[in-house]
């Protein structure tokens, strides 16, 4: 353990020139300034309409505190994040099989903060996750609520932020403070608004359009409205049958907003991303040094 965490120390001591390829990954994280405004379930449908598409899909469970995902999916765990980063299981004893294939990463209740990881810890979980490179086209991460350090440097270690927000102005005003601190402090320069629990398109489009003007005003980032997803009863049901929307209801409305959302994703990356720059894997192994 000691030796593999050395080696390491010195493969991530020079991130300029680390090159671990991950021949076409994408890292995606699912945030929000605001709790409970529908990220979990945004992340768990998005990843069952890319894995339609044909996509690999992993689903990291990056709220290590509150574990959710496992839950919505009726999944039990039998080893969870915890287990890989005590050292006593692989990444693949703990990865689960989920709805349309898709691949889950569960995180467990009651784990302390990433930011409160000693070195050997973070290096750890760092390297069992570099064991699965080229394994997956989309790694999909459902971030804690809030702008703890730790769902900021989810966010920062993701390829693209997709930012969820209600129509309410609390939740407008958590995601604006949020994306503040994450172009400022992080450099990130656009990020993917969702939408959800609008009336229609054309809410959606006046919740973007506020944001923008916020933003025009004193930051200069790229907010891309991604996609709006209605307010729906049977995601509720689909909850309390811990089963996704989008398996429960497939012709269901909602389940084709999430559809449109996944090919909205996955036609329209970021184009100004640079595929040299360090992967995910390797930005987590950089939250020592910030
Ligand atoms: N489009 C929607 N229509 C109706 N109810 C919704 C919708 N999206 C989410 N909900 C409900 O809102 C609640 C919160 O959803 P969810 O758990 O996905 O949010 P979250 O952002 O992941 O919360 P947390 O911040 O606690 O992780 C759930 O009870 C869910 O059923
Ligand atoms: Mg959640």
């Amino acid at each position: 353990m000691k030796d593999q965490a050395a080696k390491l120390r010195m493969q991530f001591a020079d991130q300029g020139t680390a090159k671990v390829s991950l021949a076409g990954m994408r890292s995606l994280s699912f945030t929000s300034g605001k709790g409970g405004v529908g990220k979990s379930n945004i992340v768990v449908n998005c990843s069952v309409q890319l894995a339609r598409l044909g996509k690999k899909v992993l689903l990291m469970d990056a709220d290590l505190g509150l574990a959710n995902i496992d839950i919505m999916l009726n999944l039990v765990p039998k080893f969870t994040i915890e287990d890989v980063l005590m050292g006593k299981k692989g990444i693949n004893d703990v990865i689960l099989e989920g709805p349309e294939g898709i691949h889950v990463l569960p995180a467990s209740s009651g784990i302390s903060e990433m930011s409160e990881l000693d070195s050997d810890q973070q290096l750890s979980l760092i390297t069992e996750l570099s064991r699965l490179k080229g394994n997956y086209d989309y790694i999909l991460i459902d971030t804690g609520a809030g702008i703890a350090s730790s769902v900021l440097r989810f966010n920062a270690a993701a390829d693209e932020i997709c930012v969820v927000t209600n129509t309410e102005p609390t939740a407008m005003t958590d995601a604006y403070a949020l994306m503040k601190i994450m172009a400022t402090k992080y450099q990130v320069k656009r990020f993917n608004l969702i939408v959800n629990q609008a009336n229609s398109m054309a809410e959606a489009k006046g919740v973007h359009q506020k944001l923008c003007m916020v933003f025009e005003q004193f930051l200069p980032v790229d907010l891309v409205l991604t996609g709006f997803i209605p307010k729906d009863p049977n995601i509720t049901r689909a909850v309390r049958a811990q089963t996704p929307l989008s398996v429960l209801y497939p012709q269901s409305p909602t389940a084709k907003a999430f559809h449109l959302l996944a090919k909205q994703l996955d036609q329209n990356p970021d184009r100004s991303f640079n595929p040299d720059r360090p992967n995910f894997f390797q930005r987590l192994g950089l939250w020592k040094k910030r």
